[in-house]
């Protein structure tokens, strides 16, 4: 159980890069203040999108998806994370945001109140929110974080990994202080607020309700076509949209198309931290009339 490890972040967070706090989020140390702040006096369009999760939500799966409605269903070779670029992160600082063609879709993983170029209910552009299973959430971000943020040759342990996550002490945070930060605005006009396992559940649904709400005109023709372009098979062959030029330090971990199933958290959660993640969803969610599906 987790709270029988009471140093588990000095414990991890030795294992891999530096992260450091931005406006009181975990974040790693490539997301620096000054850019961030930068970006405070970017105007935007009402024609601008903003896809935003808590890391392992769907981020990638929603950005080709309003990739491929904005171009009628045409793939190109533009890697998705210039099409959609992560403006908050420095290592995109090199953007000219207002020189980048119209309409334009833009990648987030801050929460509602933080969310750059302004809070959604001051701006006038549209705001995508795609959540997650907790559970899935927290194994896909383990590997991300063995991936992608462990110094090379270290191994993170998944009870270690899962303490830090129930703690919120993960990148941007707890988990579900970030889906009830946007859970309130859900029935915003500029919001949509969309499930992971509803997207599993059925794809062109959740395709046509994306393209009607960006104001995208297309026939169910077009959206046939995106969904099929979007499935997670698809998608890991497609050079243009599986990260395979996002480079590891650490060989034999998983690729960044991992998996994406809904249920794959009972291959590595125990028993106990099952119910104790239940707990703690039951206890913070409870009257939100927020739920999640862990299995379908
Ligand atoms: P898994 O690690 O469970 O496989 P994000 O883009 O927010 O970082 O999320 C990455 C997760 O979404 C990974 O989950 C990845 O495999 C999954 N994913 C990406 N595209 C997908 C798709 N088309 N269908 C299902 N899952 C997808």
């Amino acid at each position: 159980m987790c709270t029988s490890k009471e140093n588990a972040f000095d414990e991890m967070y030795q294992l891999i890069r530096p992260f450091h706090k931005l406006h009181g989020i975990l974040v790693p140390e490539f997301m620096t203040a000054d850019h961030f702040d930068s970006l405070a006096t970017v105007q935007l369009d009402a024609s601008d999108v903003w896809i935003s999760t808590f890391p392992k939500a769907g981020t990638t799966w929603t950005q080709q998806i309003v990739k491929l409605i904005r171009n009628q269903g045409e793939e190109d070779d533009v890697q998705i994370s210039k099409s959609v670029p992560w403006v908050e992160n420095s290592n995109y600082a090199d953007i000219d945001i207002p020189s980048l063609p119209k309409p334009r879709t833009f990648k987030s993983h801050m929460p509602y109140e933080l969310m750059p170029c302004g809070i959604p209910n001051t701006t006038p552009c549209k705001y995508i929110y795609v959540t997650r299973n907790p559970k899935d959430v927290a194994v896909s971000l383990y590997f991300h974080y063995q991936r992608s943020h462990a110094l090379p040759d270290k191994k993170i342990d998944w009870n270690l990994f899962y303490c830090n996550f129930l703690n919120g002490n993960v990148e941007f945070g707890n988990f579900l202080d970030h889906v009830l930060s946007w859970w309130p605005h859900r029935n915003d006009a500029n919001v949509l607020f969309l499930k992971f396992e509803d997207m599993k559940r059925d794809l062109r649904a959740v395709v046509a309700r994306i393209a009607h709400f960006i104001g995208a005109d297309i026939s169910d023709e077009i959206v046939a076509k995106v969904a099929d372009k979007s499935t997670f098979k698809a998608m890991k062959a497609n050079a243009a949209a599986n990260y395979s030029w996002s480079k590891t330090d650490n060989p034999g971990t998983t690729d960044f198309m991992r998996k994406g199933e809904v249920g794959d958290w009972e291959n590595y959660f125990t028993a106990e931290q099952s119910e104790e993640m239940d707990k703690v969803c039951r206890e913070k969610l409870q009257g939100t009339g927020l739920d999640y599906t862990f299995k379908i």
